[in-house]
């Protein structure tokens, strides 16, 4: 037998083995003897330089992706509306019997918590694996996804699909996850806050040989493709089985109301002793002609619904108050708990959100407080456990002077947060106002980070956002700070050396490219997010025409009611500010919309919806763009204010039905470009 003979039955044994192993939980041959045919099988391929599309050596890793390519998905990928309540599982129901003629046939699954990805197979070989993005576009983590060993590079028989994407959750087992975190903290790295951020981190790595080493696993739950397979949702992942997929067994099908409702209380006392994440189960209708006729709105199939579980709560013991004081001032009580395990993390925070919030619980400190955390929200205390107080246990009182700088606190009319009024002296709001400034929405210099910041400010080098613009190198170059990880507690060195000096300072001179929108935004005023502040700018022009409109002039403008114009004036009119204006604009700092950015009058006085989808993200905000460039306005949602709805590919069924409700017109992008070019 030659070579690439022995290279091809090796590769198909292997293959064979680790099916056996990881689809069929069924081992036909010691890992040892495992080891010794791959090493064969690599050190012929090494040497011949042949290797065959599914070779198992690409499990193993050792590609290096430096950055991840974009490719677009053959159908989009959408979300599953959420339903929280029996009463909304039941107004599902109630819709599938309708359009079922009162029967029902549907599949019932876990909701698997993790990392949605888009597995390709071109021919019966896996060709790519790209993950979800923006629904239309993903990254290609196919190396990565390779590792994964329960998903078949080839698949067995010939009656699948010559192309066909296989959707699926990429999740980590909570023993990976935990062997992960405990590694991250002895290296000094912060730790992953759940096993669905460590699988979707993972995913990312750029050396495929650590993925390996992190046993991802992969559940499958639907099949893509134009060619029909069978009839319905269950049969088709039955004849995916047979083309090698690991499909579990935990898809139900139920033909009644009870049959589901059974599924759901079943898999919500499962749960907590499943070895990986769920958050909820799914509920399909199986047959695909039936799913055609229910259709989908702009997001989701109306075919299929998550039924979400409630968070998970645990009691556990306060041990002490923290204080937050934020960028604008405002107080945030954070209680620091005896550490407890919630849904397979470890929870020693939790915040209080306002004094309201610690009055209505009535909080005594040392009190066993229920700490419930659901998915990326921070966890947060729901109920105080009275009965296990101690008789002389403190109440818990609000503090009413600044923890960092010893103002007294203040309250505005109407609103249940404290705040420290010192905006110009007290230290966690100027350093949290320039790292708004320096954030990647505002100025986006990403070579300045909180660290330095610190350090910095430590040094009396800055003390509000203009002084980043008069900074010198001498002043700076070998400034070092050791500061404590917020996340770990371990300490770092933060050290300014010449090449993070010069980075610095590059960041900072290309900032002053940065369009007056966004530099409106990164000032920092209260209640002026950043669409606001487009729309603010646009309208304005310059900060000149901003700083001397009234209350009234401003609320003529899109969006902006009495509160933001309010807090637009006060601001405007502190010394401070207009100090730092001055100074920003002496730095060469964009404060005036540039003329050129107004090409025409063409779409003056003309509203626009955008819908669907266009070749690229980036086409949309264009799009948006030009509209607003030729005197158009954008708006979110179709009325009969709206001229024209510019419609891409699978516009949402709901704003294509208030666009013929309204008689607005639907243009395509050709459409609109030309009227431009007219
Ligand atoms: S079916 C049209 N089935 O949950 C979307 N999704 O917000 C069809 N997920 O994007 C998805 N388990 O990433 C489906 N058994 C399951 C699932 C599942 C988890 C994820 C998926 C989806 C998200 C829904």
């Amino acid at each position: 037998m030659d070579k690439i003979e022995r290279i091809k039955l090796l590769t198909a044994e292997l293959n064979k083995y680790n099916y056996q192993y990881y689809v069929c939980d069924n081992p036909q041959i010691s890992d040892y003897e495992f080891d010794m045919l791959l090493k064969e099988l690599e050190s012929l391929e090494k040497e011949t330089g042949h290797i065959e599309p599914d070779s198992p050596s690409h499990r193993v890793g050792g590609q290096i992706t430096k950055q991840f390519e974009n490719a677009k998905h053959i159908f989009p990928m959408l979300s599953l509306s959420n339903a929280y309540s029996e009463g909304e599982i039941n107004d599902f129901l109630t819709r599938c019997l309708k359009f079922g003629n009162d029967n029902l046939d549907l599949v019932c699954e876990p909701k698997y918590d993790g990392v949605a990805i888009s597995l390709v197979y071109k021919n019966g070989i896996l060709d790519k694996a790209i993950t979800r993005g923006d629904g239309v576009y993903g990254d290609v983590v196919t190396a990565n996804v390779k590792t994964i060993k329960s998903i078949p590079l080839k698949l067995i028989g010939d009656d699948f699909p010559s192309l066909f994407e296989f959707r699926g959750e990429i999740i980590l087992p909570f023993s990976s996850f935990d062997k992960i975190n405990q590694e991250r903290t002895e290296n000094g790295n912060p730790p992953f806050a759940n096993a669905r951020n460590a699988a979707s981190g993972t995913l990312k790595l750029q050396d495929s040989a650590e993925v390996a080493s992190r046993e991802l696993d992969c559940m499958l739950y639907s099949i893509m493709s134009e060619e029909e397979i069978a009839e319905t949702h269950f049969e088709t992942m039955q004849k995916a089985k047979k083309w090698g997929f690991k499909i579990n067994d935990f898809i139900k099908k139920c033909s009644s109301i009870d049959d589901v409702m059974q599924y759901l209380k079943k898999w919500e006392g499962k749960r907590n002793n499943l070895p990986f994440a769920i958050d909820g189960a799914v509920i399909k209708v199986n047959n695909f002609k039936l799913q055609e006729e229910m259709g989908y709105t702009a997001k989701s199939p109306r075919w299929a619904i998550a039924f979400k579980y409630k968070a998970e709560s645990v009691i556990t013991k306060i041990l002490s108050i923290d204080y937050q004081v934020g960028r604008t001032g405002i107080i945030t009580p954070v209680a620091n708990l005896e550490p407890v395990q919630i849904a397979g993390t470890t929870v020693k925070r939790a915040t209080l959100h306002n004094a309201d919030i610690i009055s209505q619980l009535d909080l005594h400190y040392d009190d066993f407080v229920h700490v419930e955390k659901g998915g990326e929200i921070i966890p947060k205390i729901t109920k105080v456990e009275t009965e296990l107080r101690e008789t002389n246990a403190k109440k818990v009182e609000f503090i009413s002077n600044c923890p960092e700088c010893n103002t007294p606190l203040q309250q505005n009319d109407g609103e249940v947060a404290w705040f420290c009024p010192n905006e110009e002296n007290c230290p966690p709001q100027i350093k949290g106002k320039i790292e708004h400034f320096i954030s990647k929405k505002a100025m986006n210099i990403d070579s300045l980070g909180e660290g330095t910041i610190e350090l910095l400010f430590d040094k009396n080098l800055i003390k509000n956002p203009a002084d980043l613009y008069f900074l010198k190198p001498e002043q700076i170059i070998g400034l070092e700070k050791i500061i404590i990880d917020k996340n770990s507690g371990k300490e770092r060195v933060i050290r300014l050396q010449e090449k993070s000096t010069e980075n610095l300072f590059n960041g900072i001179e290309n900032s002053k490219k940065t369009p007056f929108e966004k530099v409106l935004f990164a000032l920092g005023i209260k209640h002026v997010g950043e669409t606001i502040a487009a729309n603010i700018a646009n309208h304005v022009k310059s900060m000149d025409n901003l700083m001397s409109m009234g209350i009234d002039e401003l609320t003529q403008i899109n969006d902006v009611g009495i509160t933001i114009a309010e807090s637009i004036v006060k601001w405007v009119n502190s010394e401070n500010n207009i100090k730092t204006i001055n100074r920003l604009k002496e730095a060469g700092i964009q404060f005036e919309i540039k003329e050129q950015n107004i090409q025409s009058n063409k779409l003056d006085g003309l509203t626009f919806v955008i819908s669907g989808v266009f070749s690229s993200p980036e086409r949309r905000e264009e799009l948006k763009k030009i509209i607003i460039q030729n005197g158009g306005k954008v708006s979110s949602s179709v009325s009969s204010k709206t001229n024209f709805l510019l419609a891409g590919e699978n516009v949402g069924p709901s704003k294509r039905a208030a666009a013929e409700a309204n008689s607005v017109k639907i243009i395509d992008e050709n459409t609109f470009i030309s009227m431009i070019n007219q």
